[in-house]
């Protein structure tokens, strides 16, 4: 069987079919690997995966990112139920994480390794809303001038949980555990060269804030405004889940985002992120600073 390989409706982004990724060989995995680097975005609808055929799938791509550290869970649900099937209050930080999700941003950018791949299947999803949206990041370099290439070409931002919580109204502790830096926080230059093609992109999204050398002020108006700009058609696109999808992206050169959708209907995703590799996703250590302007002193660090 030989996969059919058909083109989203935007810059980058494929549908993939008649291939079975619980049962992949050698030749199916070779297909895929060019195929994901060619568009940065594949859909394979209704593969039903199992948690472990997930992880194995996602292990083709690089070692897996610990979500839960120090806990060996691989694949993680990603649902707003709790295990005994009540909604998510809005208080709870599982919650907050979630309406985070809805905001443009590419994975783990606020860690010291940033995650390069990440996987995503729909086990149960919302009647209505509820879609994961991704955009091409290449493409958005790609539309700017000359002069806007060259006026960040040499900048850097940090990027952090803190902050973009705190963009999206939650206010996080000092201490949170998983992704919220305890030293300076993670410093990564705006455009990136992808290991692999070569090709630049805009390195940006919700948990960049603060650049160095510019005001907050300044840095928030450049960054929102490259963001603006570059989620446009034809560098979007969006993808309306069924039960057993599954999708792989780049994160080195896609933003996503997850769509609003009535949180009182469930909503239950399975994740794998796949860990960067250290001699291009590591980042350098920024200012010690959670939001914008924030900076801990000895009275409340
Ligand atoms: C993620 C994420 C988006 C969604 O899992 O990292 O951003 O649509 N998910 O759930
Ligand atoms: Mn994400």
């Amino acid at each position: 069987m030989e996969p059919t390989i058909t083109p989203v409706d935007a810059s980058f982004g494929a549908a993939v079919t008649d291939i079975d990724l619980a049962n992949l060989d050698e030749a199916g995995w070779a297909f895929v690997e060019a195929a994901f680097i060619d568009y940065a975005m594949l859909v394979f609808p209704g593969q039903d995966l199992t948690s472990e055929a997930q992880t194995a799938f996602g292990r083709r791509f690089g070692a897996i990112e610990a979500l839960v550290p120090g806990m060996d869970i691989p694949s993680v649900p990603l649902s707003n139920r709790k295990a005994d099937g009540s909604v998510l209050a809005p208080d709870e930080h599982l919650f907050q994480t979630l309406r985070g999700n809805e905001g443009w941003h590419t994975d783990s950018s606020y860690m010291p390794l940033a995650s390069k791949v990440a996987l995503l299947s729909a086990q149960v999803v919302p009647p209505e809303g509820g879609e994961t949206e991704w955009a091409d990041m290449r493409a958005a370099w790609d539309a700017l001038d000359t002069d806007q290439q060259d006026e960040i070409a040499g900048l850097s931002a940090c990027h952090s949980l803190y902050h973009s919580q705190a963009e999206a109204g939650y206010v996080i502790e000092t201490g949170a555990g998983y992704g919220y830096h305890d030293k300076g926080a993670p410093l990564r230059p705006l455009v990136k060269t992808h290991p692999v093609t070569g090709r630049k992109s805009l390195f940006i999204g919700r948990h960049a804030y603060s650049i160095p050398g510019m005001s907050e002020d300044a840095s928030r108006k450049l960054l929102s405004g490259l963001l603006d700009v570059a989620c446009q058609p034809p560098r979007i696109h969006t993808h309306r889940w069924q039960p057993g999808d599954i999708v792989v992206w780049d994160n080195r050169c896609l933003l996503h985002r997850a769509r609003p959708y009535d949180v009182s209907q469930p909503r239950v995703m399975r994740a794998t992120r796949i860990a960067g590799d250290p001699a291009t996703e590591l980042a350098t250590t920024g200012p010690d600073k959670r939001a914008s302007g924030f900076v801990p002193s000895a009275a409340n660090s």
